[in-house]
């Protein structure tokens, strides 16, 4: 028995000593780049903002490393839309596109608090270009609304607002942060649209609908912006989960 015991503490022993070589070999380093700010800094909102606007654009082809996808182009296969009031349209979007959501993103932060780590931050981005395979079928104020074809839409100036709070935990002696709630909302934006094929063969009619679309745009993207902002919280998760998971806190916030 004891015998048996003594063997079970020795193998365990080895696998602990395996783990945490592995967990050494697996380590890996912040990707290269990445600013630090030391929570003893004076001025840590502006740190901040800086670390985190270079953190996207340093990410914005990914890392293998640290298994994060590629933020360019962000893509969703399949949207729908049936909305129903001034905008009466069935719209379907395939193959849809996001191009500048890393790139020339200001990032401010507005609150951090050194305790908790819970942050509040705005992102300002110039020009957000979106391609996609678009299906209309409805009516727009009225007026008969039926299309099939490419579509674009840029977003310009627009203001997003980010709020997150963590939690921590334990692992191997160390403390590391985990997200607890992310809130992600497009706040305003400036938004222009064009619609090839709007009728078909009949370009002067697909020209007036696009001026009249354009006049209505807010009222069109308020309907697919849930979308968006769920897509764009997803990938903002998966990016801090694995930056936050893969370093503990005194490696990502020193104290000095
Ligand atoms: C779209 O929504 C309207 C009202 O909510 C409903 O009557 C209609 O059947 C829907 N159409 C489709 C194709 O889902
Ligand atoms: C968006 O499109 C414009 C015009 O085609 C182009 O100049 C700009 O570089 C594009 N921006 C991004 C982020 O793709
Ligand atoms: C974006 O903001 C800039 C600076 O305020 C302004 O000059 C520009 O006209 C705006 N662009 C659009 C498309 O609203």
């Amino acid at each position: 028995m004891y015998q048996r015991e003594g063997k079970n503490s020795a193998t365990m022993k080895t696998t602990i000593v395996f783990l945490s070589m592995m967990v050494a070999i697996m380590a890996v380093d912040l990707p290269n780049g990445f600013k630090i700010c030391k929570l003893s800094d004076p001025d840590i909102i502006k740190c901040l903002s800086e670390a985190i606007t270079i953190a996207l654009s340093v990410l914005i082809n990914g890392d293998s490393a640290l298994k994060i996808l590629p933020i360019e182009p962000l893509t969703i296969d399949y949207m729908r839309i049936n909305s129903s009031g001034p905008v009466s349209l069935i719209q379907e979007y395939r193959n849809m596109k996001i191009h500048g959501m890393a790139k020339n993103v200001q990032v401010f932060a507005k609150n951090f608090d050194v305790n908790t780590f819970a942050l509040f931050l705005e992102a300002f981005n110039p020009q957000l270009n979106i391609t996609c395979d678009y299906e209309f079928n409805g009516r727009i104020l009225l007026l008969p609304l039926q299309g099939k074809g490419k579509g674009k839409m840029t977003l310009y100036n627009t203001t997003m607002t980010i709020d997150v709070e963590y939690e921590r935990y334990e692992r191997h002696g160390e403390s590391y942060l985990k997200l607890k709630k992310l809130n992600f909302y497009i706040k305003d934006t400036d938004i222009k649209v064009y619609f090839e094929n709007l009728f078909g063969k009949d370009s002067n009619l697909g020209e007036e609908m696009n001026r009249l679309l354009n006049e209505n745009a807010k009222i069109i993207f308020k309907e697919i912006k849930p979308a968006y902002e769920e897509l764009i919280k997803q990938v903002i998760v998966e990016l801090a989960d694995k930056i936050y998971s893969n370093f503990p806190i005194k490696k990502l916030l020193p104290p000095v």
